[in-house]
């Protein structure tokens, strides 16, 4: 069997033109989405990461602003400026970039974000909403999963669904989106015993591990749908996921690719969580 593709590009770019369609709704109501970025010195995937957000938000039509701040700006400082960002209310969104230098802790500061705007989805507010179905914000790496799995009609109930990776911003998150859906999960760890006695069980394996090769050919039941979370180099210095995708795919039955697969998804829904944020304070 060779796998089908779930092509994260091409969902992304619909969700996109959706977001930019609910923007303009918004707009035509006198009502600018904005989404504030805060970046805390110079690390260099983090400057990457928040230019793709900023230009993201700008060709969807909402406002983006990044801020960036020295890496020696004190906590305090830091707070400060997130307390006056909760209490502007031309501010829908905003978005501390992680990680923050070591003298900040960083759950402190997630935890200053009015959980109104918290559009990461990583507030502590944010997670107790998820895991008790009240409405929230999802965060973005598990919510789009979840798209992707919704956009090939794959109906979870009753599946047993395996997550490999047990963060608080993708595998938790992604445990209860399953659970929500009626499906059985299964979460495990890179160091779980037997991994492979728990994938092949799976109908869905999800792996968010940061490992190269976490999951292979002979771990995966014939027909599962794949979804590869990691971002990753191999020796050649080109990305690749958690899974070995050229074996995997000839056993699954859907699979994400690395790049091209769960990234821009992440990406579209920070979107997606920042009109949202838009439409409920416009309410
Ligand atoms: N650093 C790496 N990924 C993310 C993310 O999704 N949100 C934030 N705020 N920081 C990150």
């Amino acid at each position: 069997m060779t796998a089908q593709i779930i092509d994260g590009n091409a969902l992304a770019r619909r969700i996109r033109a959706e977001v930019a369609g609910r923007t303009a709704a918004l707009k035509a109501r006198g009502v600018e989405p904005h989404l504030a970025i805060v970046l805390v010195g110079v690390d260099p995937a983090s400057q990457v990461y928040v230019k793709h957000k900023a230009n993201d938000s700008e060709q969807t039509g909402l406002k983006a602003t990044l801020e960036r701040y020295p890496a020696d700006m004190t906590e305090a400082e830091l707070l400060a400026r997130i307390r006056a960002l909760n209490d502007d209310p031309r501010v829908h969104g905003i978005l501390v970039q992680l990680p923050l230098p070591k003298h900040m802790g960083s759950q402190k500061v997630i935890e200053t974000i009015s959980p109104a705007k918290d559009v990461d989805g990583f507030h502590v507010a944010s997670a107790g909403a998820l895991m008790v179905g009240q409405p929230g914000f999802w965060p973005c790496t598990p919510h789009g999963c979840l798209k992707m799995l919704d956009t090939i009609g794959y109906d979870l109930k009753g599946k047993h669904a395996v997550v490999i990776g047990r963060s608080n911003i993708v595998g938790k998150p992604m445990a209860m989106m399953l659970l929500g859906r009626d499906a059985t999960v299964t979460i495990c760890h890179s160091r779980t015993a037997n991994l492979k006695a728990h994938t092949l069980q799976a109908d869905v394996v999800v792996a968010a591990v940061g490992k190269r090769n976490v999951l292979t050919a002979d771990m995966v039941k014939p027909g599962a749908v794949v979804i590869d979370v990691g971002m990753n180099r191999n020796e050649e210095g080109k990305l690749c996921g958690d899974v070995d995708f050229a074996g995997v795919k000839e056993v699954a039955g859907w699979i994400t690719p690395v790049p091209g697969g769960v990234g821009p998804m992440t990406r579209a829904m920070l979107l997606v969580n920042t009109i949202e944020a838009a439409e409920r304070a416009a309410r």
